[in-house]
């Protein structure tokens, strides 16, 4: 079977038991029904439901991907965490545009967050940064994530040294972790049923607040 072929039978997303989305029956925020999708993911047992895809843009629209964690979701918005001083702390410097996608395939769900993304400001990036554990806030004092690396010694070496200095002083954070914040203006929640039609229902923020309305699947 060639690589096509093998991509071609595998089988359709679709499954019985997929929970429903009822668009009369939703929470007039998205922050709302985002806690409520991301308990049923939890309580379900899926595996890193708070992983999702984190697209930016840099001045010129080139566009970068990567998966990291949601830290929270507050009346704010969708919480993260990274070094500002990588490419997607860049991208955001130059370009707040920013989205969340989360993909929780046992559900039938995926879910996208689009809108801008800001510094959540010096003293929560830090608190973000002395919650993690040890080896977590030894790697983010390293400091020099996506930079080219001439050998894994090299970086075990370094990772070592800031382990030894965040054993020693609980107190110590790395002054380019930030916490960001993605202020969303729209979030779309698209689910798979088990028979019919997907359901997209897009939130989209105007000067009332939220309004709801469903997109062509
Ligand atoms: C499941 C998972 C979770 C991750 N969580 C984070 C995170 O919370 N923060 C982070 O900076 N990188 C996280 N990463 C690493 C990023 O995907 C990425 O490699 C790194 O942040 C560098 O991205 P950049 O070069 O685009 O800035 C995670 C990766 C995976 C696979």
């Amino acid at each position: 079977m060639t690589f096509r072929e093998r991509l071609r039978a595998l089988p359709a997303f679709a499954r019985p038991g997929l929970p429903e989305l009822d668009p009369g029956a939703v929470p007039p925020s998205p922050h709302e029904l985002f806690v409520a999708w991301m308990d049923q993911a939890i309580d379900g047992g899926l595996l890193a439901p708070q992983a999702a895809t984190l697209s930016t843009a840099d001045a010129a629209g080139h566009v970068h991907a990567r998966t990291l964690v949601l830290k929270d979701v507050t009346a704010d918005g969708w919480w993260f965490a990274s070094q500002s001083t990588g490419p997607k702390g860049r991208d955001l410097a130059a370009n707040p545009h920013a989205a969340m996608t989360f993909f929780w395939p046992e559900l039938g769900r995926q879910v996208k967050v689009t809108g801008s993304a800001a510094s959540a400001g010096p003293e929560a990036s830090r608190a973000d940064f002395l919650a993690r554990p040890d080896a977590s806030r030894a790697a983010g004092l390293v400091n020099r994530q996506s930079e080219p690396l001439a050998s894994l010694a090299e970086y075990q070496r370094a990772f070592a040294e800031a382990l030894r200095a965040v054993s020693a002083d609980p107190e110590l954070a790395a002054t380019d972790w930030t916490a960001y914040v993605l202020a969303p203006t729209e979030v779309e929640f698209w689910q798979a049923p088990d028979d019919g039609p997907h359901v997209r229902l897009l939130y989209r923020a105007d000067a009332e607040g939220w309004t709801r309305s469903l997109t062509w699947p």
